[in-house]
């Protein structure tokens, strides 16, 4: 009795020995055959229990099968371990093809606003810049709005603090590069600017490029060819465009510039609401009164200035119907530019 248990325990370490040892599923094949196969050494060792007399029956068969239960055991392990090691060979295979992450690409904005500076720079301007959180005085009082004056109803702004404010378009830039240039002066500035404004085509924080020339001789024959060659050049070669009397404060004479629709060429449309034209930008001869506060002289120099929305140059020249598009973040939409 005593030299059966002894064999089983003998069988079952070789067999936990020869599981462990298995390299690979034909190793591990062998070894289940050997030990755990109907013919296997532990399978024709408890079947023998059946032949032992029945008093020693219990006891041998009870050792028999925990002597089977670990050997399975470890037998399903040694499965598991084959497994993952072959997985993880798989993991580091360094022949299959890279994978491909994503680029991004510029926002369509950015793009647009590069590409508006980039057709300034040849036409001769420089790009600057100023800060979004702007001064009363630089947004306002510079500009010829007069303190109390109903002409910044035009602009409703988000002021930050006493006479701290989100600029409301990207003009005081222009007192900026007055302050710190003599003529002659060919700038842009694009940016970031805030309004309390918000509908399909409107959103408080939005995209500006501002245009300003001041330097000898200059007219609105000058404003008028300038804004002619950035409309052919940014939309179409054949774009027309139109100046209709307007106002801002400073400017004067001032103009919104329309170019023609994008849509129907000007015949008429939904987008033109039948008037064949678009609004793009307003403009205007620089006031003299803005050169007061400049110390340039009216009587040396004019110039021009034009202020122009970035997202609706870009909802026009792709056809967005809604600016929301623009700030979503949605893929679907950005990977189209
Ligand atoms: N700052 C104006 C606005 O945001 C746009 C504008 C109009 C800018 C005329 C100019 C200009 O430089 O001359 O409504």
């Amino acid at each position: 009795m005593s030299g059966l248990l002894e064999k089983i325990v003998s069988i079952q370490n070789s067999a936990l020995q020869a599981f462990n040892q298995a390299a690979n599923s034909q190793d591990l094949e062998k070894a289940r055959v050997e030990f755990l196969g109907t013919k296997g050494r532990l399978t024709e060792l408890t079947r023998s229990v059946g032949t032992l007399p029945a008093e020693e029956r219990p006891q041998a068969g009870q050792a028999a099968n925990e002597a089977l239960k670990t050997t399975k055991a470890a037998h399903q392990k040694a499965l598991e371990r084959i497994a993952e090691t072959k997985s993880q060979k798989a993991a580091l295979d360094v022949t299959l093809p890279g994978r491909r992450r994503p680029v991004g690409r510029q926002h369509l904005i950015s793009r647009t606003m590069t590409e508006i500076c980039e057709i300034f720079e040849r036409l001769g301007f420089t790009v600057v810049e100023g800060p979004e959180v702007e001064t009363d005085y630089y947004n306002f009082e510079a500009l010829n709005f007069p303190a109390d004056h109903p002409s910044r109803d035009m602009q409703e702004t988000l002021f930050v603090g006493n006479k701290l404010l989100l600029r409301t378009h990207t003009s005081p830039v222009q007192i900026r590069t007055m302050e710190k240039r003599r003529p002659p002066v060919w700038i842009v500035a694009p940016g970031k600017t805030y309004r309390r404004d918000d509908d399909i085509t409107h959103s408080p924080m939005f995209h500006q490029v501002e245009g300003l020339v001041v330097d000898k001789g200059i007219t609105m024959a000058d404003l008028k060819g300038i804004l002619s060659a950035f409309a052919t050049s940014f939309f179409s070669p054949d774009t027309a465009i139109r100046l209709r009397p307007s106002f801002f404060p400073f400017t004067e004479p001032s103009a919104e510039v329309d170019i023609a629709c994008v849509l129907c060429g000007g015949r008429g449309c939904r987008l033109c609401k039948g008037s064949g034209w678009l609004e793009l930008l307003g403009s205007g001869m620089v006031d003299p009164a803005l050169y007061k506060f400049v110390g340039y002289d009216p009587r040396e120099v004019s110039g021009f200035a034009f202020g122009l929305g970035v997202d609706r140059a870009a909802m026009l020249k792709y056809g967005l119907s809604n600016i929301r598009h623009l700030y979503e973040g949605d893929l679907r939409f950005l990977e189209q530019f």
